[in-house]
């Protein structure tokens, strides 16, 4: 495992492999925690990835929707890039061989989902569109000479040299010792943020890693108290939960109450094609006065359960439940970090020799809510760019690089930091249960030394605690209403705690 790379990829999500593919000829190493599709959060989407694909939609259209949905900070300029790339996108895919579903005449067939104004979204089989496109590019991947790719390894710290710039990652690999991977240039792709909370819809494995690291190595990180939290993770007591995918109310399926009656219109004009904070927090509200929470799919989807959402279906039966016969019980669960590393237009990060791509990069594409199906879409986008940039560019050397190696976090600090995050840094925060988080968070860290995904969740009650407002998917209950418009920019300061600016800085001249 040891040793020089060219490109090191580090993760093997749709944003590390789409990558890899498209850097064809030029060599690159892949490092996955586990075999191809085993620990990818994109395996698990359901929903699938929006493009403005229909004759009556068009990429301005997406990009208002994503800006609208955004809470006031999504950045217009990504917003259309990434809306305008996204047809294409969808071609390289169907060129891979995914199989998106096709109408009776032969068009891609186009869902809606909540919070777009059109049907926009291209699935596979229903609600399989992140199994089959992880499916179809392990294969490319497989077959494709220019990529190396090695498994059983997890990414520790980033080697850094005197200048500051990256010059690869220091790895644990199936032996358990640290090695040092060296590479001219290293792409974070690792993932999101979900296993910091008691209840998510990610791999448990998913626990901020890219954040952490490249915190700690000096980059920018942005927005990091922007979580997004699904309205509807299955609640039958699993970790990670199970989802029920929007299409399900893109179909018209109902949020009702324990006593059946439908709520989300008392919450929002929209009612269940709502943006999706509003609904997670409409759900929030109604389980903590003890009504409960459930989505009725039997009138909308009914009979057609098993061939339409295989995916809902087989999880909800796997419980006991019939969602043919009874309705779903539901609860909001974490399910995408927007913030992550700042990263600009070509997913270069503030750091020399670093990219980042994916769930851990914060792009501005998604503000403080993202619009659905719009991650898979921004990390081929930017996976994509990434690798036009670097494909036929000279890249320099790694120097003399080094890095600390983190602990790792005791299973039972991990579980309390777990329920803490969820009840303090959830759904619904105050100043008061963000204070007690960031103290405990503070005093884990004095008595067990720098651990990734202690540092991950300090930036994210820091963050809150900052954001004396509320937007999109960060809601203050005493701060209800929203006030300032900007992004949050964080960095390590000298004494070890983060220092926040609201500006972003400049693009690199091209
Ligand atoms: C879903 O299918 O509801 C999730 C899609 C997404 O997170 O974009």
């Amino acid at each position: 495992m040891t040793g020089n790379r060219d490109i090191l990829i580090v993760g093997a999500g749709l944003a590390g492999l789409f990558l890899a593919l498209k850097l064809a000829p030029r060599r690159c190493t892949v490092i996955a925690l586990a075999p191809l599709g085993q620990a990818a959060a994109s395996a698990w989407a359901q929903g699938g990835m929006a493009a403005a694909l229909s004759a009556d939609d068009n990429p301005e259209l997406h990009a208002a929707d994503t800006i609208a949905a955004g809470a006031g900070i999504v950045d217009p300029v990504v917003a259309q890039m990434i809306a305008e790339n996204g047809p294409a996108r969808v071609r390289d895919l169907l060129a891979m061989g995914v199989p998106f579903d096709r109408t009776p005449n032969g068009d891609l067939a186009l869902s809606l989902e909540a919070a777009h104004s059109h049907p926009r979204v291209a699935r596979v089989a229903g609600d399989l569109a992140g199994k089959a496109i992880m499916e179809a590019l392990a294969l490319a991947v497989a077959a494709a000479g220019h990529i190396e790719l090695i498994d059983g390894v997890r990414a520790l710290a980033l080697l850094q040299d005197a200048s500051g710039r990256i010059g690869g990652v220091l790895a644990q690999g199936p032996s358990g010792d640290a090695e040092e991977i060296y590479a001219r240039e290293t792409i974070l792709c690792a993932g999101g943020s979900g296993g910091l909370y008691a209840i998510t819809t990610n791999p448990k494995s998913s626990q901020g890693d890219a954040i952490a690291m490249a915190y700690r190595a000096g980059a920018l990180v942005a927005d990091p108290e922007f979580v997004q939290f699904h309205p509807t993770a299955i609640d039958i007591g699993r970790d990670p939960a199970p989802l029920a995918t929007e299409a399900l109310r893109g179909e018209g399926a109902k949020l009702v109450d324990r006593n059946g009656r439908a709520f989300m219109c008392d919450y929002h004009p929209d009612c269940e094609l709502a943006p999706r904070d509003e609904v997670a927090r409409a759900i929030h509200a109604e389980r903590a006065a003890g009504r409960g929470a459930f989505l009725d799919c039997r009138a909308a989807v009914g009979d057609h359960f098993p061939e339409h959402f295989p995916t809902v279906f087989g999880a909800c039966m796997s419980a006991g439940i019939d969602p043919r016969t009874a309705p779903i019980p539901v609860a909001p669960a974490m399910h995408y970090h927007m913030g992550g590393v700042a990263s600009d237009l070509w997913g270069r990060t503030t750091l020399e020799g670093l990219s980042v791509c994916g769930e851990s990069a914060s792009t501005g594409a998604h503000g403080g809510n993202r619009l659905a199906s719009n991650s898979l879409l921004e990390a081929v986008v930017f996976a994509e760019r990434i690798a036009r940039r670097l494909k036929d560019a000279t890249l320099g050397e790694p120097g003399t690089a080094t890095a600390d190696t983190p602990v790792e976090l005791p299973a039972e600090d991990l579980n309390e930091l777990r329920k803490r995050m969820h009840s303090e840094a959830g759904v619904i925060r105050n100043a008061a249960g963000l204070g007690m988080t960031l103290d405990w968070l503070r005093d884990a860290r004095k008595r067990v030394g720098w651990s990734r995904p202690l540092a991950t969740a300090q930036l994210i009650v820091e963050a809150a605690l900052a954001r004396k407002e509320s937007r999109g998917g960060h809601f203050r209950s005493d701060y209800p209403t929203s006030i300032a418009p900007e992004r949050t920019f964080l960095r390590l300061g000298p004494d070890g705690a983060p220092i926040t600016s609201h500006a972003k800085p400049e693009e690199p001249a091209e």
